[in-house]
């Protein structure tokens, strides 16, 4: 149900010149998901009538980027200021929501509560700015209130006067608006200041000169209001956001080595007594049942690991476009590969050096050293021998394998698809199966081994 009193404004037109980057600045990600998102994501929940994006560098590959994001974009070209920004998105607004939520496309930590607070706080009657207070307000609009402490304006770093410069209250650059007189006073704003910009604080002025109250919130906590402008900017977010993340885990009981070692760029949801070791990325959806263990460096993406499942070190898990399904106490790695569609049972083995790609392998089957398994039914307790692979494509077109269970493939075998190996069946080591391999028998497909007697080995020639 969206709400027929709130209408939101991100501003994502700026060019985030101090990134260095050929991206705009918006479209940089912080744990997987781009900043512009991120504040999407957390204004979604307020589910506000109308949503627009202001745009103007790089608008197109913005725009594109959050076409399913349900919001209407405003293209402000060329940037003339913050105020002018809000100009743009006028037109767009629904004049019968009572309240208008201006975010920034590059403040991505922004807190669904501390916004809804900041709506809450306007009512449709009041000018409410989310406000905090610096060691270091350097460059930022101070807020300036009376003896009474109301508040009279928002005078910009470059406009302030020293005594103003001392002021250490400072605007986030987000505010909620009755959104008629938002509309009003920004058109009515004008550039006479130090940057010739149309700044949108100048609105604040307007609200105190027609006697509307004018009120702040602050948030939860400083990072929430934290911009990005530059590379270092954003790998401290991502330091903090992944902090939070991994805090938030700690105390849901899951057993993390290092806090400071953990990434998260989606969602992870975990069962009891989980253990996770250090320097280990998850991505996507992620589910780790009971007494799942991580080892060190292990890389997951779009899996369900189910109680009791092992992962050892450095093992590489991506279920991008098929998740990955590894079954209860099964054990993977170190050095591990599954790729998408790769569905583990119960028990099973999966070793150093193995990839497993499109392939299911039932409870108890195993490959522990350096296999490949692409496009394959493998059965209960199968054994697929070191060095083997099943050669699934002919250059044009997949082929599965079946091994039906309790088969046991030698190493260093080729299985070349499409074939059957019979449940209970035996591979000779090195041989290349091509044809069916009937049930319960040896089958072994290779050059038979020879010795001769009397040869010798060639002698060099004397150089003549
Ligand atoms: C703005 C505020 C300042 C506040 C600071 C918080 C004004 C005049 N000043 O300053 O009081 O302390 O944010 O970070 O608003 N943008 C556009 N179009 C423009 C200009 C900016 O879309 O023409 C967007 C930017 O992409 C950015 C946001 O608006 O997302 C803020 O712009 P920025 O240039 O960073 O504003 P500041 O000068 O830092
Ligand atoms: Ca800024």
């Amino acid at each position: 149900m969206s709400n027929p009193g709130l209408n939101t404004v991100i501003m994502a037109a700026g060019k985030g010149t101090r990134m260095k980057s050929a991206l705009p600045k918006v479209l940089h990600k912080l744990a997987g998901r781009s900043l512009v998102q991120h504040v999407l994501d957390a204004a979604a929940p307020l589910n506000a009538v109308r949503t627009v994006t202001i745009t103007g560098h790089g608008a197109d590959r913005v725009e594109q980027a959050l076409t399913c994001s349900g919001s209407h974009f405003a293209r402000q070209m060329p940037q003339l200021g913050t105020g002018h920004a809000v100009q743009k998105a006028v037109p767009q607004l629904d004049m019968t929501a009572a309240v208008t939520l201006v975010l920034n496309g590059d403040v991505p930590l922004i807190r669904t509560d501390t916004a809804a607070a900041l709506v809450q706080a306007c009512g449709g009657q009041q000018l409410a700015l989310l406000t905090v207070t610096l060691d270091d307000a350097t460059g930022y609009g101070r807020i300036v209130r009376n003896r009474q402490g109301q508040i009279q304006g928002i005078v910009e770093h470059k406009d302030a006067t020293p005594e103003q410069r001392e002021i250490r209250e400072i605007y986030t650059g987000i505010l909620a608006a009755p959104t008629a007189a938002l509309a009003r006073w920004v058109m009515a704003l004008d550039n006479r200041n130090a940057q010739g910009e149309y700044y949108l604080t100048d609105i604040v002025a307007m609200a105190v000169a027609e006697g509307l109250p004018v009120v702040s919130a602050q948030p939860s906590s400083e990072t929430e209001v934290l911009g990005v402008n530059s590379p270092l900017q954003l790998a401290d977010l991502e330091r903090r956001w992944q902090r939070q993340q991994a805090e938030t885990l700690l105390e849901s009981g899951v057993r993390l080595a290092d806090p400071a070692r953990f990434d998260l760029r989606g969602t992870l949801r975990c069962g009891q007594d989980v253990e996770i070791d250090v320097g280990c990325i998850f991505e996507g959806e992620v589910e780790l049942g009971d007494n799942v263990r991580i080892g060190a460096h292990c890389v997951v993406r779009h899996a369900q690991i189910a109680a009791g499942a092992v992962i050892q070190p450095f093992t590489h898990i991506d279920g991008e476009g098929g998740r990955v399904v590894v079954g209860p106490g099964a054990q993977v790695g170190p050095y591990a590969r599954l790729r998408p569609g790769a569905t583990l049972g119960a028990d099973v083995h999966i070793g150093n050096f193995v990839e497993v790609k499109n392939s299911s392998l039932a409870a108890g089957a195993k490959a522990n050293h350096l296999a490949y398994l692409g496009d394959a039914t493998v059965g209960e307790r199968v054994n697929f021998g070191a060095g083997s692979i099943t050669a699934n494509y002919d250059g044009a077109n997949k082929h599965r394998t079946v091994i039906e269970p309790d088969a046991h493939i030698g190493s260093n075998c080729v299985l070349v698809a499409p074939v059957i190996i019979g449940a209970g069946a035996t591979i000779g080591g090195g041989s290349t199966i091509a044809k069916p391999a009937p049930a319960g028998q040896l089958t072994v497909a290779r050059a038979r081994q020879m010795s001769l007697a009397g040869w010798q080995r060639p002698l060099k020639q004397p150089k003549g």
